[in-house]
């Protein structure tokens, strides 16, 4: 059984004991923000990045947490230090902060030390996130343009990572069942947006162009990309891009905090390239693993092997 241990509302409980209310606003509306971080070596990757986006969320949401953002990074840094020592020194963490509004006050009179909001940190080892995912990295991925599309900004803007996600979820059960394929949406104009969980990247004549930020996630690996990009001299334009865009590219690849960076092999049925990954990817996926110090993807291929038994001593 696991010896992890979780931040819940003010105390460090034991994982299997991290309970939340059955009348909390995120299980009755899904009324919360969250964020997830990545470890390399154990160091945090853009923590304050993340926990910067986490704050604007709850901005958006009308939620004080209660904690300042100092505290927040300072009680994340904490976690993860209580936690690492549960794993071989090799293992890199998720780190995953959910922060909702706490009971709704009608249930008021099973709280009676008052109602606060839910804060929750917690660590997870990478194994499960990257094991799972490591042949991805050589085989890439297949999209598909999903009949779901994303919510305009001007409902719920998407630049909150909330956990009202059904929108993410009808576009994943829709790729499921088009052969496992992962399903990258349009906007309510036609463009390309995001993927549930992740961003997208295509390369033209050398040039890396993803959707401007005014309908997505500004992902943190969205960011990380651009800046590397940005630093090897390859030139980056955020613009409006249609199917005919993608159905055109040289490369093409989607970001995310766990997996950092997947090449896709085939869009809409037809082959992006020749299938594989192309030079810019190459270039970036290798200029990240360098600046972090960690080959990530050689880590998930060891993750992989180590996964069966992993799962079982659990
Ligand atoms: C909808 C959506 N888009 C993009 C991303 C990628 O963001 P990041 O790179 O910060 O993980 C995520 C991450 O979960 C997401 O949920």
């Amino acid at each position: 059984m696991s010896d992890r241990l979780v931040y819940l509302n003010g105390k460090f409980v034991a994982e299997r004991d991290a309970n939340v209310s059955i009348f909390d606003s995120a299980l009755m509306f899904g009324d919360m923000a969250f964020e997830m971080t990545r470890t390399f070596n154990h160091q945090p990757f853009k923590l304050r990045e993340h926990l910067e986006r986490l704050y604007n969320s709850l901005r958006l949401l009308e939620i004080d947490c209660g904690i300042s953002i100092d505290e927040m990074e300072q009680l994340t840094l904490d976690v993860l230090a209580r936690n690492t020592p549960t794993e071989p020194e090799d293992v890199d963490w998720q780190i995953m902060h959910d922060v909702s509004r706490g009971p709704l006050s009608v249930y008021g009179s099973v709280f009676p030390e008052g109602i606060q909001p839910t804060v929750v940190i917690n660590c997870w080892p990478m194994i499960t996130h990257t094991g799972g995912f490591a042949e991805k990295y050589e085989t890439g991925v297949d999209l598909m343009i999903p009949a779901q599309q994303t919510i305009p900004a001007h409902i719920v803007d998407l630049k909150a990572k909330v956990r009202s996600r059904m929108h993410y979820r009808l576009a994943e059960f829709q790729g499921n069942r088009s052969g496992n394929r992962w399903p990258i949406m349009l906007d309510t104009d036609g463009f390309l947006a995001e993927g549930p969980g992740w961003n997208i990247f295509l390369v033209k004549d050398g040039i890396l162009y993803t959707p401007e930020g005014r309908n997505v996630l500004l992902g943190v690996s969205r960011a990380t990309v651009i800046e590397l990009a940005m630093n090897l001299g390859i030139e980056v334009r955020e613009v409006n891009l249609g199917r005919y865009e993608a159905l055109m590219a040289d490369e093409m690849f989607t970001t995310s905090t766990p997996y950092c960076m997947v090449h896709v092999r085939s869009f809409e049925g037809q082959d992006v390239g020749d299938g594989t990954a192309g030079p810019i990817f190459t270039q970036i996926i290798n200029a990240w693993k360098e600046s972090v110090g960690v080959d990530f993807v050689a880590q998930a291929q060891t993750y992989a092997e180590r996964l069966p038994q992993w799962n079982q001593q659990q």
